[in-house]
């Protein structure tokens, strides 16, 4: 098949390019590299030995993907180009909806236009209400709490509106919970900009000596040791995912939100602990106060995904911190700036 993978040089981006190349798809990739690198793009290259088109633009740019249509004849687009810091998203809410809802309208215009109607679409468990009972399943009850999960939250409507008005649309949006890990290869990899707010860079970077200690974020939550429990899945389990959500949307029509997690609830410390002893590394760390905002657990019921796709995360938490920390060490730097 031919896919356009929209957010192709970001961190899921990358994984999914490399699982699709893999596999013999044809794919060819956008991103402005707002938040990526083109070494990211090259790498890929590299690890499957095949070269494809990249187009650095913004999906916000009409006449820029127009060209991208014209040249290439698309069975299915992923999108994942998007802004995903939340933090940054309430100091300036404006480019985040501009951003991600401007793209995904935009781009699914262009698609209507050249009768490319297969879109999967990477929404997240962030959408979400806090404190739903957990598992949380794709009919639990939705609600977030800043605006970047606000711009998926509305994205997820858009796209069901659209599937609305025109039957022949086929939507995934895969609400995915929290990536971590990367392609054993140690070749690409999460390189967050900055000191990086997700749990995983944070502990490899302080594994690494980069950071005097890990602050962990409240130990005083009702959870089995205290620390907030998450959802935590391998990145290439998340690409794996992408490739059964081309499947069915290749054989259905409609719209499905659809979980992308283990269902497998893991705690901070569990993932400290179990990051030095599968790594034989240290990683200081102190009880810090709570982050506001956090929750006690979140994680998936990936039941759907199992009955939908036929897919399930099939990668433990050792190959997530194993595979964490190969690429940590492997690229000091990340991919270098
Ligand atoms: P990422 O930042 O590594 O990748 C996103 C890519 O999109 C980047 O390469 C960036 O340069 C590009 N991009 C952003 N806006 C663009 C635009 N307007 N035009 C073209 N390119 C643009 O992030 P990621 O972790 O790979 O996430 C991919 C998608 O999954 C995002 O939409 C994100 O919101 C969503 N998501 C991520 C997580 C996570 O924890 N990583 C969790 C849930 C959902
Ligand atoms: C964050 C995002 C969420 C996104 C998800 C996946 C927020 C509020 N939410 O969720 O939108 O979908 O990432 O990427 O940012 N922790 C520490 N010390 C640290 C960092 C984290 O103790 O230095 C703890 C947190 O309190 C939490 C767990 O580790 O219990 C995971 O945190 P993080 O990686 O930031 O992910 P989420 O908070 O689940």
């Amino acid at each position: 098949m031919n896919i356009l993978v929209t957010g192709g040089a970001g961190y899921i981006g990358s994984h999914t390019c490399l699982e699709l190349l893999r596999r013999g798809h044809d794919i060819t990739v956008v991103d402005s590299l707002v938040n990526a690198q083109r070494e990211a793009v090259k790498r890929v290259q590299q690890l499957a030995g095949r070269e494809f088109p990249f187009y650095q633009a913004d999906v916000r740019d009409e006449e820029a993907l127009e060209t991208v249509f014209a040249v290439g004849r698309f069975d299915c687009v992923i999108h994942f180009a998007g802004l995903k810091a939340v933090g940054e998203s309430v100091g300036i809410p404006l480019r985040y909806y501009d951003n991600n809802l401007n793209s995904t309208i935009t781009l699914c215009r262009v698609m209507q236009r050249h009768g490319v109607k297969r879109l999967i679409f990477s929404s997240s468990a962030t959408v979400y209400k806090p404190g739903v009972p957990m598992p949380a399943d794709e009919s639990s009850e939705l609600g977030c709490t800043n605006p970047y999960g606000w711009t998926k939250f509305m994205c997820e409507q858009i796209l069901r509106d659209l599937v609305v008005a025109d039957p022949d649309w086929s939507v995934v949006l895969l609400r995915y919970f929290n990536p971590i890990g990367a392609d054993p290869s140690g070749r690409i990899g999460e390189d967050p900009t900055g000191i990086p707010n997700n749990l995983l860079p944070f502990v490899a970077q302080t594994a690494l000596g980069r950071h005097k200690e890990l602050h962990v974020f409240g130990n005083d939550y009702q959870t089995h040791d205290g620390t907030g429990v998450r959802d935590y899945i391998h990145v290439s389990d998340l690409a794996d995912g992408h490739v059964a959500a081309i499947d069915y949307a290749m054989n259905h029509t409609g719209c499905e939100a659809i979980n992308l997690g283990t269902g497998i609830g893991y705690s901070v410390l569990d993932i400290v602990h179990a990051f030095e002893r599968v790594n034989g590394v240290k990683v200081p760390y102190v009880i810090s106060p709570r982050r506001p905002g956090d929750v006690d657990a979140v994680f998936a019921s990936p039941d759907k995904a199992r009955r939908l796709l036929g897919w399930e995360a099939r990668r433990s938490l050792d190959d997530m911190c194993r595979d964490s920390w190969h690429w940590q060490s492997m690229n000091p730097q990340g991919y270098g700036r």
